[in-house]
């Protein structure tokens, strides 16, 4: 059996040793490279793929592993945004994703980005820089006492929860289908428009669904509290930028935390020269602000969470090409 595993770093490479060392009779071969229409026809000959990236897969690359007998997906990450379902029907793969890779990878990353934003970690690196070792004006907010906004309850979303609530926070969470883990905790409210209205720190983990492309528009933005801290380590494309960037323009957010960008996929996992290299607009609108943190989507980038990814998704293809149920199957029958 022959597994092709796509978009592989180093740090993967290490972890993919250490699996094929306790799978011998797995033969797996890998490249650098994301799949493309371009890269695809690396995976002839081979049983199944396991693949990582955020840009989307075309339904041309697609067509040609169907056309070399591939039918097994497996993708390292959670989220599923990169495809069209209906390419995956209609050409009759089955998929496997790492739901829980590491909840908590995401989950602390998050609230690193709140703390930064409430002690305006920011300005004082810049004043540091300056020699600048004075505290005042540039005092903080502590989350304790705060209202925590979370929308989305899935493993991340509710690790959120309790990290807030353990620092002290209130905790007003929404999801149209609610965590029965966090039931009891009373943490729910019935609708996001209640989340936008009462936090004073919001922060997103729902997956991007088509309906949910924008969910945080203008209109969204005007329901929330004057100042209030905005985090999305979930995907860009459930922000409208452009009214993000309004609301930091009129102060209606106090301070954004982004680690996903709607426009990432040509800035984020690239190398320039110099920061003004970098042409995208929504991109330069947000540098330099003294309460903005962008991270190039690196919430998830931890030892153990590699790990789990590497080893998850390879666990998962073997199953579903040794006829075996997977541990992660997703259900690709709507998107
Ligand atoms: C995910 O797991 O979906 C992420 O956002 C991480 C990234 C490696 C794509």
């Amino acid at each position: 059996m022959k597994i092709f595993l796509y978009g592989i770093r180093p740090d993967e490479a290490e972890y993919l040793k250490q699996w094929n060392a306790l799978n011998p009779d797995i033969e797996t071969d890998y490249t650098d490279q994301i799949f493309t229409d371009e890269t695809v026809d690396l995976s002839k000959g081979y049983n199944g793929v396991v693949l990582l990236q955020t840009q989307p897969y075309t339904r041309t690359a697609l067509q040609k592993l169907h056309d070399f007998g591939v039918s097994k997906i497996s993708v390292r990450n959670v989220g599923l945004d990169g495809f069209d379902f209906k390419d995956l029907r209609d050409l009759g793969f089955s998929l496997t994703s790492v739901p829980v890779y590491s909840p908590n990878a995401i989950a602390e990353h998050t609230t690193s980005l709140i703390l930064r934003l409430l002690r305006r970690v920011p300005e004082f690196d810049k004043k540091f820089a300056n020699a600048d070792f004075r505290w005042f004006p540039t005092i903080g907010e502590e989350i304790n006492g705060k209202t925590v906004g979370i929308v989305g309850t899935g493993h991340i979303g509710s690790v959120v929860a309790r990290l807030m609530m353990a620092f002290g926070a209130k905790v007003v969470a929404y999801d149209i289908k609610p965590n029965p883990y966090l039931e009891n905790l009373g943490i729910y409210v019935d609708s996001l428009d209640e989340v936008l209205k009462q936090a004073n720190i919001i922060t997103l983990h729902t997956p991007l669904a088509k309906r949910d492309i924008h969910m945080i528009d203008e209109a969204a933005f005007a329901k929330m509290k004057d100042g209030v801290i905005f985090i999305n380590a979930a995907r860009g494309g459930l922000v409208d930028t452009d009214a993000l960037i309004k609301a930091l323009d009129s102060g209606k957010v106090g301070g954004a935390g982004l680690d996903v960008l709607e426009s990432e996929n040509d800035v984020f996992q690239k190398k320039f020269d110099k920061i003004s290299d970098v042409k995208d607009p929504q991109f330069q609108a947000l540098l330099n602000r003294d309460n903005v943190i962008m991270t190039p989507h690196t919430a998830f980038y931890t030892t153990t969470a590699v790990h789990n990814m590497v080893f998850d998704s390879l666990n998962d293809n073997v199953k579903m090409l040794t006829g075996k149920a997977p541990k992660y199957p997703v259900d690709i029958s709507e998107n």
